[in-house]
C-alpha cells in the first residue's frame, strides 16, 4: 500500500482522497484553506455529495486518511502526489492553470525526496510536460521527474462510486515505469487500465467531457425541430438509443448542460483547436446551442402565457442537476435572469442549494418549500429534475398556483398527470395535448416540398 499526498479538497481531490484510502492506501489531503481543513478534521464535509460523509469518517477512523494545510506536512515521506486543483475558465475561455502552476512550485518546494507526481486537474494538452519543467527548474538534484497525467472522470451526485467503479484508468507519461507504478495503486478496481503518452491522455479526458457535452446539444437540437414540428423528442432519444452503435446514455433534452466541468472543456478544448490554427465548428456549435436552449425555453414560454411582462413564474430547481448543490454555469441562474429581464416576477426554491443561491444574491424571491414557491404564480418552470419535484403533489401544486402552465424543463414529468390535474403541460420537444398550428403548418410545408 502507498503513501499519497492530495493537493485540493475540491470534488476531484476529495473523492480522490477518500476512494484512495478506501482502497487501503495511506492518504493526507493539503488544501491551503485551513478553515476548510478545520472543518474537514471536524467530519464536515465542504461539498455536498452522497456518502462521503460516511467514507470521510471511516477512514479517518482507520488511520488511512488525514488532513493537511500545511505542504511540508501532507508532503512529508509520501511516494506519490496527486495534483487535483481547480483550472476554471479564464476570460479568453481557455483553462486557467495558475493554481497547477502554483502547486507544482510547492510540491517542488516542499518534498524532501522524490516522488511521482500525478496530475488529475483536467489541462490542456502539454500540461503534464510544463509541470515537469517547474518541477525540474526548481529542484533539479530530484529529476528527472515523473509526472503521469490521470484524468478523473467522476460526476457529482455520484462521485464515489463512479472513483471506486471507473470504466477506465487513462495513465499518460514519458516514464513508463512510473506509469505503471500508479497503475498499481489502482489494483483493486476492476477496469481496463490505457497507457499511454501525456499529450494522449490529456486529450482523453477533453474528447470524453466535449463528446457528451455534444451528445447533450445534438438532442436539444433535434427537440427544438421535434417542437416545431410535433413529434416527441423523448420516444426519438429512446429509439435512437436502442441503436447499440448509439446507446443511449446523455440524450435526455432539456434546458442544457451547466456544471463545473462541460461548458469550461469544450470551451477550452474548442480554444486548443482554434490555437492550433484550426476552426472547431461542432465544438462552437455544441456551445452555441447549449447557451441558445435557455433562451428557447423562456420564448417558449413566453409564447404559451402570450406575454412575460407581469407574469409570476415559479422555478423549481436551481442546482445544475439534482443530487448536487453546485450552481456552477447551472442553466436556472440564467433563465430567472431573463424571466425578470423580460419583465416577470420570479419565486425560487431548490432542496439543496438554497444557501448558496443566497450567497449569489440569485435575483429572486427564495422560497423554503415547493408550495411556498408556487403559491399564486402564473407558470411553474421546472429546470433541475430532482426526485421531490418528480413525485411531488401536483394536484396540490395546480391548487396553489394562480395560473396553469407547467413548463418542464427537464422533460422528467409525466404529461398526462399534469393535464389530469388541470394543468397546461410544456415540455421540451414534446408535443402538448393540443396541437399547435404553427406545428400543423410545419409539417404541411414540408410534405409540400416532398
Ligand atoms: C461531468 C462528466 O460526466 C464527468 O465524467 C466529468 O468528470 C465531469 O463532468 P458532472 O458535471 O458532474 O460530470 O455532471 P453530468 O452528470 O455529466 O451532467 C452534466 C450536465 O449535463 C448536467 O447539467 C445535466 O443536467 C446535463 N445532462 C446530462 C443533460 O442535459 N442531458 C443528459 O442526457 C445528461
Amino acid at each position: 500500500m502507498a503513501r499519497i499526498a492530495i493537493v485540493g479538497t475540491g470534488y476531484v481531490g476529495l473523492t480522490t482522497g477518500a476512494c484512495m484510502a478506501e482502497m487501503g492506501h495511506t492518504v493526507c489531503c493539503l488544501d491551503i484553506n485551513r478553515r476548510r481543513v478545520e472543518d474537514l478534521r471536524a467530519g464536515v464535509i465542504p461539498i455536498y455529495e452522497p456518502g462521503m460523509d460516511t467514507l470521510v469518517a471511516t477512514n479517518v477512523a482507520a488511520g488511512r486518511l488525514r488532513f493537511s494545510a500545511d505542504y511540508r506536512d501532507a508532503l512529508s515521506n509520501v511516494e506519490f502526489v496527486v495534483i487535483a486543483v481547480p483550472t476554471p475558465m479564464s476570460d479568453d475561455g481557455q483553462a486557467d492553470l495558475r493554481y497547477v502552476v502554483t502547486a507544482s512550485k510547492q510540491i517542488a518546494r516542499s518534498l524532501t525526496a522524490p516522488a511521482i507526481v500525478i496530475n488529475k486537474s483536467t489541462s490542456p494538452v502539454g500540461t503534464a510536460d510544463r509541470i515537469s519543467g517547474i518541477l525540474e527548474a526548481a529542484r533539479p538534484e530530484f529529476g528527472p521527474w515523473s509526472v503521469v497525467c490521470n484524468p478523473e472522470f467522476l460526476r457529482e451526485g455520484c462521485a464515489i462510486d463512479d472513483c471506486l467503479h471507473p470504466a477506465r484508468v487513462v495513465l499518460g507519461s514519458r516514464d513508463m515505469v512510473a506509469a505503471h507504478a500508479v497503475e498499481a495503486l489502482y489494483e483493486s478496481l476492476d477496469c481496463p487500465a490505457i497507457i499511454t503518452d501525456p499529450y494522449t491522455a490529456e486529450m482523453i479526458k477533453y474528447g470524453s467531457n466535449a463528446f457528451l457535452a455534444m451528445r447533450i446539444s445534438f438532442v436539444n437540437e433535434v427537440a427544438r425541430i421535434c417542437d416545431a414540428l410535433g413529434a416527441d423528442v423523448t420516444t426519438v432519444a429512446k429509439g435512437m438509443g436502442l441503436d447499440p452503435r448509439i446507446g443511449s446514455a446523455f440524450l435526455q433534452a432539456g434546458l442544457g448542460y451547466g456544471g463545473s466541468c462541460f461548458p469550461k472543456d469544450v470551451s477550452a478544448l474548442a480554444g486548443m483547436a482554434v490555437s492550433a490554427g484550426l476552426d472547431p465548428q461542432l465544438l462552437q456549435s455544441t456551445r452555441a446551442i447549449n447557451d441558445g436552449q435557455r433562451d428557447w425555453a423562456v420564448k417558449r414560454l413566453e409564447e404559451t402565457l402570450g406575454h412575460l411582462e407581469g407574469a409570476t413564474v415559479a422555478v423549481l430547481g436551481l442546482a445544475f442537476k439534482p443530487d448536487t448543490d453546485d450552481l456552477r454555469e447551472a442553466p436556472a441562474l440564467d433563465i430567472i435572469q431573463s424571466l425578470i429581464d423580460r419583465g416577470a416576477s420570479v419565486r425560487a426554491y431548490d432542496p439543496v442549494a438554497m444557501p448558496g443561491a443566497e450567497r449569489l444574491g440569485v435575483p429572486a424571491l427564495l422560497c423554503g418549500s415547493i408550495e411556498e414557491c408556487v403559491s399564486g404564480v402564473d407558470a411553474v418552470l421546472l429546470a433541475t429534475d430532482w426526485d421531490v419535484f418528480i413525485h411531488a403533489d401536483w394536484a396540490r401544486i395546480g391548487q396553489l398556483m394562480r395560473g396553469t402552465v407547467v413548463f418542464d424543463g427537464r422533460n422528467c414529468l409525466d404529461p398526462q398527470v399534469i393535464a389530469r390535474h388541470g394543468m397546461n403541460y410544456l415540455g421540451v420537444g414534446r408535443p402538448g395535448l393540443v396541437e399547435r398550428t404553427s406545428q400543423r403548418e410545419a409539417r404541411e410545408r414540408i410534405a409540400a416540398v416532398a
